[in-house]
């Protein structure tokens, strides 16, 4: 049995401000496997790396990401609300993520809208080797990639409704993996991947004994916010199986 591929969710988001360079440095140097990462656009079409919509709650700047042109969201601040340790750090392009960490290891893109999933197909042509997975809850998004590109790797975000429709989904697409919420995922669910040959990966996990508890239903991946206590769990984890 393999231990869990894990992933650091916006960057080891627990110890410095998610979705910046500091939180995937600080992850990579935790020794996780892959970096979680969510994607908008600015106006003027550039993909930029952070959570929400709007920039109140991450940066010190204010209203829709969407509004902003790159120049005016690479002043911003995207540290000091964290923690004044972390003043000074900017939102990051998705560039410069996959030119710091593509060839490193593997990224997952969260997509919102499917504007951003078109501008991140063509970015990832100058980075060839960057290993990447686009996931999204937005399934018409994923649908309308995968009639784009036919071997881009995507992943099923699943949080709300019938499991069983969206691991179908998840074989229709041709994906490569199922993420599910970690308060949804029962036996059945990993059974059913496991026939479509779907591994599973879990968010958003940062307690060991949780982490054990999916690991032993056969979840082959975990997101966390906290790589440090989940990393110390993963000998313990396997030998638990
Ligand atoms: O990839 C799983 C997770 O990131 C989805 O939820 O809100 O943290 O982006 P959220
Ligand atoms: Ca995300």
């Amino acid at each position: 049995m393999q231990r869990p591929f894990l992933w650091a969710h916006r960057g080891a988001s627990k110890i410095a401000p998610e979705n910046t360079m500091a939180a995937f440095s600080s992850a990579v140097d935790l020794g996780v496997d892959g970096l979680e990462l969510d994607i908008h656009l600015s106006r003027d079409g550039f993909p930029v790396v952070i959570h929400d919509e709007s920039l109140q709650r991450t940066t010190d700047g204010q209203g829709l990401v969407a509004d902003a042109s790159l120049k005016q969201l690479q002043q911003l601040d995207a540290g000091g609300w964290f923690s004044p340790e972390f003043m000074g750090e900017s939102l990051p392009t998705l560039a410069e993520v996959l030119k710091a960490f593509g060839g490193r290891l593997r990224l997952n893109l969260e997509l919102k809208e499917f504007a951003a999933g078109v501008e991140v197909l063509s970015l990832l042509r100058q980075y060839p080797d960057a290993e990447v997975v686009i996931s999204s809850f937005d399934y018409d998004l994923l649908k309308g990639l995968r009639s784009l590109d036919e071997v881009l790797p995507m992943a099923v975000l699943f949080d709300d409704g019938n499991w069983r429709q969206a691991v179908r989904f998840a074989g229709d697409i041709s994906a490569c993996a199922f993420h599910p919420a970690g308060n949804l995922v029962c036996r059945r669910m990993v059974a059913a991947c496991r026939k479509l040959a779907l591994p599973v990966s879990v968010w958003t996990v940062d307690q060991e004994a949780q982490a054990r508890s999916l690991m032993r239903m056969g979840v082959s991946g975990l997101f966390t916010n906290d790589p440090s206590a989940l990393r110390s769990a993963r000998p313990l984890l396997v030998s638990s199986l």
